[in-house]
């Protein structure tokens, strides 16, 4: 657990969500790097022992929550879970991301001219994912539901946009694999989110967070492709064999 004597770029490094906690704090990653806790508090007049509680409920939430199996969930569950963890996720931290790499893009370049690219990839993916998670509430997650709620009926549903619901599902695992790219080329031009050893603390909580994004991604990524699609189109097999 974080103490107040250790400095906030000590903390960011040994957890991640602290960025966050310090954002909302309005602890600045840059100029209060190397102050300690009790330091940075002092100076914005608040209280330590709040902070310190903070950091350990946002530590706790990110160990926590109870491993879902989604294969036990039912269709509208799972997707229930998807949007409210998963596109819940992609919402808050690509906005942040992409503006805190283009902050360090704009301090830091001189010394490490790839964080040029890193900004304009994270401002990539944040369009093409936020227009993608977009395409599968307002379409392709609704129609899905609908065919499992009708599967006692003899057919499938009809949707005014496809045929079948296999076209939306491989638009979709390509802009999955769109954007696996974008993450494997941010991960080797950070050599593995890996900061430098002059790293400001917005550095660090900069590969800090994307290195958690991409753990999340591949989770999201994982129940569309291999758990939620198949079932889809298995769904739609059986109702058409019905009809
Ligand atoms: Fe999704
Ligand atoms: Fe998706």
């Amino acid at each position: 657990m974080p103490t107040a004597t250790q400095s906030i770029r000590e903390i960011v490094a040994t957890q991640p969500s602290a960025a966050k906690v310090f954002e909302r704090f309005d602890i600045d990653l840059c100029s209060q790097a190397e102050n300690s806790l009790a330091c940075a508090c002092a100076e914005l007049q608040l209280s330590v022992d709040q902070v310190l509680e903070k950091l350990a409920s946002a530590d706790a939430q990110e160990q926590g929550g109870s491993p879902i199996v989604p294969a036990a969930l039912s269709t509208e569950r799972l997707i229930q879970h998807i949007v409210r963890v998963h596109h819940q996720y992609v919402r808050q931290e690509l906005p942040r991301l992409a503006e805190m790499a283009q902050k360090l893009a704009d301090k830091r370049s001189d010394r490490a001219p790839e964080l040029r690219i890193v900004a304009e990839l994270l401002e990539e993916l944040r369009a093409e994912m936020l227009a993608h998670i977009q395409k599968e509430e307002l379409v392709l997650f609704p129609f899905v539901v609908q065919m499992d709620q009708e599967s006692i009926i003899a057919y499938p549903p009809a949707h005014e946009c496809f045929r079948s619901v296999s076209h939306p599902i491989f638009m979709m695992e390509q802009e999955h694999e769109s954007a696996n790219h974008i993450v494997a080329e941010l991960r080797r031009l950070t050599v593995g989110f890996e900061p430098p050893e002059w790293s400001c603390a917005t550095h660090i909580a900069l590969f800090g967070g994307l290195l958690e994004f991409e753990t999340d991604l591949n989770q999201h990524v994982h129940l569309e492709n291999d758990v939620l699609f198949p079932r889809a189109i298995r769904l739609e097999a059986e109702l058409n064999s019905r009809g």
